[in-house]
């Protein structure tokens, strides 16, 4: 039985959003003319062909191409490879429509970028848009005209393994980061033949999964659905994303793959868009575990019905014929599914130019240039959390021991889900280090191994021991590995330690959540032993979330989150390191002080009892329930001052322009970059507001004593928020707006809406 679970109780909501116009591609009507045509010929079983995609090109999916019962194959990867199965749809299928060639490009295909956790708080759009040109060019270069990116879900819960694929936890950055995501991969237009089809995933509220367990349920207001979890979709729905990918979790009772509220109400009615949906991997059938279907023919009557087009991998879809016999499934809504990925597959050019050219597999994967982008996009996204006494840069000259599991592992620096990626491509800190200055001056040692973590059970994890005098946890242990004593050998002989800890990349992404924060196995015995010999430290994490590092202020002088940066990992981490580059990445998410306080983050609304932040009646008794470090917050080595906040704009009309600006001068010794981060707080509205919101963000590059008057201008529209009856509005009051180098500070100003 059909059920419809749109939610009748929710008003309808006003088109005008905080999140720019509309800049979907029309549908001329010429294309139409092409879609009806074709239509009219398809039998029920073709269409419902066109609806379904498998993974690779086995002699099954193949003969399923020649039947014309596949729209689409997953992973099948190769100019060779591609063109062999698009020739089976053009040459044997009776309709010759050409397949699209799906994959997940999440961070690049070959040319692996630093993950998206870590590339969204480089702030800087045009890079990201570049890098995304570049994972384009790659992937159509290997057939691949389909990318299941960007992967736009807001995460505030370090557990969950997907938060290094996410795109951070703020939906103004996020949907900025999104929207350049899409302009990257699908370029000038989508049928170029460098361009890729981007699929804006998952929708929606993955990132709010309880407990931050994979697939695990959503539960959460309209409100706090549409104020933070929606927002990157639309950024890449109005850049033009040629198609969404609906998510596993369930959200409010609903599994995302059968939600009429949020895939036909929100996607396509309010927001137009008109290209197509596909289920997450094996999801449609998932609806017979949900408890939503009792067999794989309801489950498919309930997908399409809710709004998604194609089905991935599980072959439910191949009941529509039955259904629409039945009388079930009104043939029009398969009509209409297939109207939508027809249009997709001829604004991507495909029944132009199915194949890819072979021989742009040998010129365009991996070039110099593309490296190039991959290196300043790792630079720009490590974060430097510390820097006591300016240890760093360091110099040139000075012996430094290169510590840690993770200093030379190529495949930790690629990050979970590295695409078509190959560790033999990356260049590991410790190469890179050798490669500066010289082998005589570094000394290596690996001192631990981080074990696997096996069947849900930390294999060889110790249990946290209490904080040493020192802070760091496990010193008490007196039964260090033996490998340690060399680590310490070599700290002891050198000027300063680089210390390389943290995660695998296995330990983050798909599946992968974790229960603690904890640095895997001995690595806090190792750290321990190596702040025993009190050489200067630069700690240098990398890990896609952030992990417990209260203890680390104190015991070592420098921070640096690496994340995982990619190809170029260690290139970038040794430019900076030495100096050759000034850092200027920023955390996209905040820092939480220990497990207990998650989630922590920034647009958190206030209590009724705010007082200081730190008052024990607001948080905890036993902690700060401040981030260990805020969203937006990363150091350079230079001073940057702030000043001269100008209010130009003291009062704002509703459908006016907001217009503040600030002096940003560059107080210190080096050439660095700023990333000047604009706050809005509405003092009184329709419902509590977040103490403060994201508005607007500029990257200033300034030499030493150089001084720039930074401007931002912010429709006031932007300003609004959802009533209780979930109508976009904006409050008339007093605003407190904020020009800051993070999302903790800056200098203050107010303004009234009239
Ligand atoms: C993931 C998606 C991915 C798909 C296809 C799923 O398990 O959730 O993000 O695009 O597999 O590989």
């Amino acid at each position: 039985m059909l059920r419809f679970r749109s939610l009748t109780c929710v008003p309808l909501i006003v088109l005008t959003t905080a999140v720019g116009a509309l800049a979907q591609q029309a549908t001329s009507p010429d294309l139409d003319r092409k879609i009806d045509d074709l239509l009219q010929k398809m039998t029920v079983e073709e269409k419902a062909g066109q609806l379904t995609q498998f993974a690779g090109n086995t002699p099954e999916t193949l003969a399923a191409v020649r039947q014309g019962k596949a729209g689409s194959l997953l992973g099948v990867l190769g100019a060779q490879q591609t063109n062999e199965a698009q020739r089976a749809a053009m040459e044997n299928s009776r309709l010759k429509i050409p397949l699209i060639f799906g994959y997940d490009v999440i961070h690049g295909y070959r040319t692996v970028f630093p993950v998206p956790i870590a590339s969204t708080g480089s702030f800087d759009m045009p890079l990201l848009e570049q890098a995304e040109r570049v994972a384009a060019k790659e992937a159509t270069a290997s057939g691949v005209k389909w990318v299941f990116a960007p992967m736009v879900d807001i995460a505030r819960d370090p557990r969950w393994g997907r938060i290094v694929e996410g795109i951070g936890e703020d939906p103004s950055l996020g949907s900025r980061v999104a929207a350049a995501k899409v302009r990257g991969f699908q370029g000038k237009s989508m049928a170029d033949p460098d361009s890729v089809v981007a699929c804006a995933k998952h929708y929606v509220a993955y990132g709010a999964v309880e407990g931050g367990r994979d697939y695990n349920t959503v539960d959460i207001s309209e409100q706090l659905l549409r104020e933070v979890y929606l927002p990157t979709f639309r950024g890449a729905v109005d850049a033009g994303v040629g198609t969404v990918m609906s998510s596993f979790n369930d959200l409010n009772g609903v599994p995302g793959v059968a939600n009429h509220h949020t895939l036909t109400d929100i996607l396509r009615d309010e927001w137009k868009f008109d290209g197509f949906v596909v289920s997450d991997w094996g999801a449609v059938h998932e609806l017979l575990a949900h408890g939503f279907a009792v067999d794989g023919a309801q489950a498919a009557l309930e997908s399409l019905t809710a709004g998604v087009d194609m089905d991935m991998v599980d072959g439910d879809y191949a009941h529509i014929p039955d259904l629409v016999r039945s009388g079930k499934l009104p043939v029009g809504v398969v009509d209409e599914a297939v109207r939508r990925v027809l249009r997709v597959k001829f604004r991507a050019g495909l029944f132009e130019h199915p194949y890819s050219d072979p021989n742009r597999e040998k010129t365009d994967i991996l070039t110099p240039e593309n490296l190039q982008v991959a290196r300043k996009l790792a630079q720009e996204s490590l974060v430097l959390l510390q820097n006591t006494s300016d240890i760093l840069p360091l110099s040139k000259s000075k012996t430094v021991a290169v510590i840690g599991p993770l200093a030379d592992d190529k495949a930790s620096q690629l990050g979970p889900w590295a695409g078509n990626g190959q560790a033999k491509d990356a260049v590991t800190p410790l190469e890179a280090v050798v490669a500066k200055i010289g082998k005589e001056h570094v000394l290596y040692a690996k001192g631990v191994d981080i074990p696997p973590f096996e069947g849900g059970l930390a294999a060889g994890v110790a249990a946290p021991a209490p904080a040493s005098a020192t802070g760091a946890q496990g010193a008490e242990d007196n039964g260090k590995p033996a490998s340690i004593n060399d680590a310490v050998a070599a700290a002891n002989k050198s000027d300063v330690v680089l210390l390389f800890v943290g995660e695998l990349a296995g330990m983050t992404g798909e599946a992968s959540s974790r229960s603690t924060l904890d640095f895997p196995g001995d690595q806090l015995k190792l750290i321990n032993a190596i702040v025993e010999t009190k050489k200067p430290v630069v700690l240098v994490i990398e890990s896609g979330r952030p992990l417990d590092i209260r203890w680390a202020p104190k015991n070592v002088a420098g921070i640096i989150q690496a994340w995982f940066l990619g190809v170029q990992a260690g290139n970038a981490i040794a430019e900076v390191v030495f100096g050759d580059a000034s850092p200027s990445g920023r955390l996209a998410v905040s820092w939480p002080r220990s497990l207990g306080s998650i989630p922590t983050y920034y647009n958190h609304r206030n209590t009724g009892r705010p007082g200081s932040p730190d008052r024990w009646h607001t948080g905890y008794l036993d902690q700060s329930s401040l981030p260990l470090f805020p969203f937006g917050y990363g150091l350079t080595y230079s001073k940057f001052k702030y000043g001269n906040l100008s209010l130009k704009t003291p009062v704002v009309s509703t459908d006016g322009v907001l217009r503040v600006s600030a002096d940003i001068e560059n107080v210190g010794k080096r050439e660095a970059t700023e990333v000047v981060q604009l706050y809005v707080h509405d003092r009184v509205g329709p419902t509590s507001r977040p103490v403060r919101e994201l508005k607007g963000f500029e990257r200033v590059t300034l030499r030493p004593g150089e001084r720039k008057s930074v401007e931002f201008s912010v429709k006031a529209n932007d300003l609004g928020s959802y009533d209780p009856q979930m109508r976009w509005v904006v409050p008339v009051g007093t605003y407190d707006v904020w020009v800051a180098p993070d999302s903790a500070s800056g200098i203050e100003g107010t303004f009234e809406v009239k």
